[in-house]
């Protein structure tokens, strides 16, 4: 008899029903923790790459915002009524159709402003014919390069602002933002390029006793008032009305 009734329509002996609900029992069960280990495993991969990916900016040299949350800058104060930070006076640059190039330091153009650009030659030529050779090593910086040179060297040296002013201004205090500062090195001695041993060379000891002939002087000699470490090779001109006044009045 039952075999005329087609499958889909029996009905499900009390056997059959207990059957259905287990299976049904189990199958959720699987699937929940199915779901649970799958939610583990996302958890886990998240995790993972979150701690790959931050380990890709651990270099901070090469970002400048983490750099500069890293060594916030104090606020500039008032010295002697002008605005200063870290011992370093704001300067604004230079305009840039007022810059003329001196030379070339490692294939980079090296700029100061025309009064200086001009007095700085007519320096080289007497040292030149005195058998010394100047080299301009920096001259004209922007507020950009000065960025740079601040913070990321100052992170990669990690050096705190304090320990970093020492050496080099912060962005916007820089005397190279004017176009009237120049670091000079000695052509016979490139090992002292910007350090302090420059001292022991020719060029310097030329250039203390005939740099003022030209309008140039040191800006930061051993004990400045400002707290800049010893320059020997960072010189200024201050030969003219407006660099005068730049350095010493405003
Ligand atoms: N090295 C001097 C202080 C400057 O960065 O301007
Ligand atoms: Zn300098």
């Amino acid at each position: 008899m039952n075999d005329d009734i087609p499958v889909a329509r029996r009905q499900p002996t009390q056997a059959g029903r207990k059957q259905g609900l287990g299976f049904s029992w189990r199958l959720w069960l699987r699937l929940g923790l199915g779901l649970l280990l799958l939610g583990i495993l996302s958890w886990v991969g998240w995790g993972l790459w979150e701690l790959w990916d931050s380990s890709k900016m651990v270099d901070p040299v090469a970002v400048e915002a983490p750099i500069q949350s890293i060594f916030p800058l104090p606020q500039p104060t008032l010295q002697d009524s002008r605005v200063s930070l870290l011992g370093h006076f704001a300067y604004a640059e230079a305009p840039l159709d007022s810059l003329q190039a001196v030379g070339s330091y490692h294939g980079r153009e090296i700029h100061l402003r025309q009064a200086a650009a001009e007095s700085y030659r007519r320096m080289n030529e007497a040292a030149q014919a005195a058998g010394i050779r100047l080299v301009p090593i920096s001259g004209f910086r922007s507020i950009a390069d000065q960025e740079f040179l601040f913070f990321q060297l100052a992170q990669s040296r990690a050096l705190r602002p304090e320990e970093r002013a020492a050496v080099s201004a912060p962005p916007g205090y820089s005397e190279h933002h004017t176009g009237y500062a120049i670091d000079i090195g000695d052509a016979g001695f490139p090992q002292f390029d910007t350090k302090e041993e420059f001292e022991t060379t020719p060029a310097f000891r030329w250039l203390e006793s005939h740099a003022a002939r030209f309008g140039f002087e040191l800006s930061f000699p051993r004990g400045n008032p400002q707290g800049v470490s010893y320059e020997p090779w960072h010189w200024r001109f201050v030969g003219d009305r407006d660099s005068l006044e730049t350095f010493y009045t405003r």
